[in-house]
């Protein structure tokens, strides 16, 4: 104490006026850190898409070097907790996020995709590393793979994509969901089966719970999507009660994030894109005014959330379905109106014809996802929405350098013998 007494009193003012500072800095640096190393937890999501972002643009430029690549950090797990997963339809926009989830958790990932409507692109910042495999493969022809768990999510997912080849759809999700079953079986895998919100139709009930059988039109243009997807459940559960298949099943609603598809004709994709370039932003007439007396609402999922709730109901033992979407409901309009004041544009909003069997209004009931797995949407809608119209920008900017971004094509309507699919 003595010694310390006479240290204290050795020190002149301007050595105690550095102790002093220096003692502030080392303060000020420690809140800092805390809070940044708080708030990458709590948008822990939001962070992932920054590491991939940052790694993606250093090699945005085709043809990769694989030898110089730079790949997001990755966590280690043991070999026990380690799993071999499969991803069908791992190139496209939710698949390709899950990637990036599954991967930064350490897992060793096998994408399987035709590149229908995927993009080598949205995967790149992976290809080379050592736990990760790309593998160009149609579902409907069977596959022979080592795996523990299979996300299958293979089947184009948007009106005009799904349309395009109602038939080649319907395979998909008959053929494809029943090898990727088949598969599960013969290797012990527990299958998730991506499966949407279009299984209730143009609803009666509303919100929407996983008791609901769903109004569905069976020979509709939507049909091929949304009663493959019925059927490709009746399957799942077939498996289960016959085969002991462990399986799960995802009601997945209305979703959007980077990686979307510029042209798949859906809302969101729509208007940013239309507000980018200064264009009208269309709305079905149906969908802006509310001729059935009640306003015409849909809601809106960000990627991050549902790979979040893909995931954990994976590991979850719920192998009854599961809605995951946002219960926060928006009229069409007040979303064309939000995404022009996002994007700063003086686009005008227009009124189109209604299409034929366009649902009226969808709104998830998520009881038991938030019961059941602790899960609920957490990215605010004008955050989602930010980030969506940032990564519109860049490929719009990849556009103008004549780089090629798919459009889908116009519904085909044969005559005379039709194409093998
Ligand atoms: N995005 C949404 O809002 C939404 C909503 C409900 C359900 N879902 C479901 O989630 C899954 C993924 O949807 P998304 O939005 O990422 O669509 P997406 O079109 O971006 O991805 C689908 C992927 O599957 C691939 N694919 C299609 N047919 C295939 C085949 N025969 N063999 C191998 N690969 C094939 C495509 O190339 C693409 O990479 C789909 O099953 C979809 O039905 C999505």
């Amino acid at each position: 104490m003595k010694r310390v007494f006479w240290l204290i009193a050795g020190l002149n003012r301007r050595m105690m006026k550095i102790l002093f500072a220096l003692a502030l800095i080392a303060y000020v640096a420690c809140e800092y850190l805390g809070m940044s190393v708080n708030l990458s937890i709590e948008r822990g999501e939001i962070k992932i898409e920054q590491i991939i972002d940052e790694v993606s643009l250093t090699h945005s430029s085709y043809p990769l070097n694989v030898f110089s690549q730079k790949y997001p950090p990755v966590k280690f797990l043991s070999e026990k907790d380690r799993k071999r997963i499969l991803i069908t339809g791992g190139a496209g926009f939710v698949g390709s996020h899950l990637t990036d989830k599954l991967m930064m958790d350490g897992h060793e990932v096998t994408v399987v995709d035709n590149f229908f409507t995927g993009r080598k692109r949205n995967v790149e910042h992976w290809i080379g590393h050592e736990n990760f495999e790309l593998i160009n493969h149609d579902v409907v022809e069977p596959l022979y793979i080592e795996v523990d768990q299979i996300y299958h999510l293979a089947s184009p997912a948007s009106p005009p994509n799904y349309m395009y080849n109602p038939i080649k759809t319907i395979k998909t999700n008959t053929i494809g969901t029943l090898n990727m079953l088949g598969l599960a079986k013969r290797v012990g895998a527990r299958l998730l089966l991506a499966s949407t919100s279009e299984v209730y139709g143009d609803p009666e009930v509303h919100p929407q719970n996983e008791e609901y059988w769903g109004h569905v039109n069976p020979i509709g243009p939507r049909a091929c999507y949304d009663e493959g997807k019925r059927v490709a459940e009746t399957m799942c559960y077939a498996y289960m009660k016959q085969e002991g298949v462990e399986v799960r099943v995802a009601r997945i609603f209305n979703t959007f994030g980077s990686r979307m598809h510029m042209n798949d004709g859906r809302v969101v994709s729509n208007f940013i894109l239309q507000a980018l370039q200064g264009e009208p932003l269309t709305v079905s007439k149906q969908s802006g005014t509310s001729t059935r007396g009640e306003p015409n609402v849909f809601v809106y999922l960000f990627s991050s959330d549902l790979v979040n709730g893909l995931v954990s109901l994976m590991n979850s033992n719920i192998s009854s379905p599961v809605n995951l979407g946002n219960p926060e409901e928006h009229t069409i309009l007040e979303f064309a109106r939000l995404i022009k004041s996002l994007v700063v544009s003086r686009s005008q909003i227009q009124f189109l014809p209604e299409a034929q069997d366009d649902p009226q209004r969808r709104r998830p009931d998520i009881r038991k996802a938030k019961m059941m797995l602790g899960w609920e949407p957490v990215v605010p809608l004008e955050e989602g929405l930010n980030k969506t119209i940032q990564y519109f920008n860049r490929e719009l900017e990849h556009q103008a350098n004549n780089q090629y971004i798919p459009k889908p094509k116009a519904a085909r309507m044969k005559k005379g013998r039709p194409r093998h699919n």
